[in-house]
């Protein structure tokens, strides 16, 4: 399984452009998933309320999931990209895994990340997991790799790639705790970063790229530079992600013990 990542330099406000830089990217080489950044078309530096919903979409039916299944269909492609999603009246930091056919599921970042608190809902969908082909595809996004439960929680539920949409702004963190992440639980875990500044209404970030791909036993099969768009495919075997033992005596799932996982005192 051909399994890739774009790290782009989204222009904030500009989803159209910035779908179809994303798009192109894809072109430049064949993958049956590809994983986009966080927020990947809106951008990300929210000055107020009305721009965040001026740029968050219904899902499936707003343009940036129709253009992504558009470019599944295109492409013979799974895709898992970020968008911000308006539903009822809230707006979540949500992430897409669609293939040719359509939405195939919905995520809403569980863990909001700093000024993220001021303008999106927090997420109240599961953490999904998916099958892509002969794999099965689990989705997380960004900050969500601080907290292990969420990479827990989808390899408990059969995941054996995390698909981790990332809009990165502590270099070298993520890039750390994905390879445990991956390590702790036999999984491949691919981080799609972006990269560029956004500076807005007083405010500046710097996104800070190194997107990266790990495999079950930590070892890096891709890395992106830290200031500069990329693309990069890898073939994964699945199945290595299936065997959790260690040694014949351990196997990091059938040997938790949750009952002594409540807190005490
Ligand atoms: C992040 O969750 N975008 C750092």
């Amino acid at each position: 399984m051909r399994v890739g990542y774009v790290q782009t330099e989204p222009v904030f406000g500009e989803p159209e452009a910035n779908l179809a830089r994303a798009c192109a990217l894809m072109r430049s080489d064949r993958a049956d998933l590809w994983v986009l950044p966080e927020l990947f078309a809106s951008g990300y530096l929210f000055r107020s309320e009305g721009e965040v919903r001026e740029l968050a979409e219904p899902v499936p039916e707003g343009a940036t999931t129709s253009g992504l299944v558009e470019a599944a269909e295109e492409l013979g492609a799974h895709i898992v990209a970020g968008l911000p999603e308006l539903a009822e009246g809230k707006v979540y930091n949500a992430a897409v895994l669609v293939g040719p056919r359509g939405l195939l599921a919905l995520y809403r970042k569980v863990h909001l990340f700093f000024e993220e608190k001021r303008w999106f809902a927090p997420g109240d969908t599961p953490f999904p997991v998916v099958e892509v082909g002969d794999a099965r595809v689990g989705v997380m996004i960004c900050f969500d790799h601080f907290f292990p439960e969420s990479a827990r929680t989808l390899a408990l539920s059969g995941a054996e790639i995390l698909a981790h949409p990332s809009n990165l702004v502590m270099p070298g963190i993520a890039q750390r705790t994905m390879v445990v992440r991956a390590m702790e639980n036999r999984v491949y875990a691919v981080t799609a970063n972006r990269v560029g500044t956004e500076a807005r209404g007083g405010g500046t970030i710097r996104f800070t790229g190194l997107s990266q791909i790990v495999a079950p036993s930590g070892e890096h099969l891709a890395r992106s530079p830290e200031t500069d768009e990329d693309v990069q495919v890898v073939e994964l075997d699945p199945e290595l992600a299936r065997d959790k033992s260690i040694n014949p005596w351990n196997d990091l799932l059938a040997d938790r013990r949750p009952e002594f996982y409540a807190t005490v005192g």
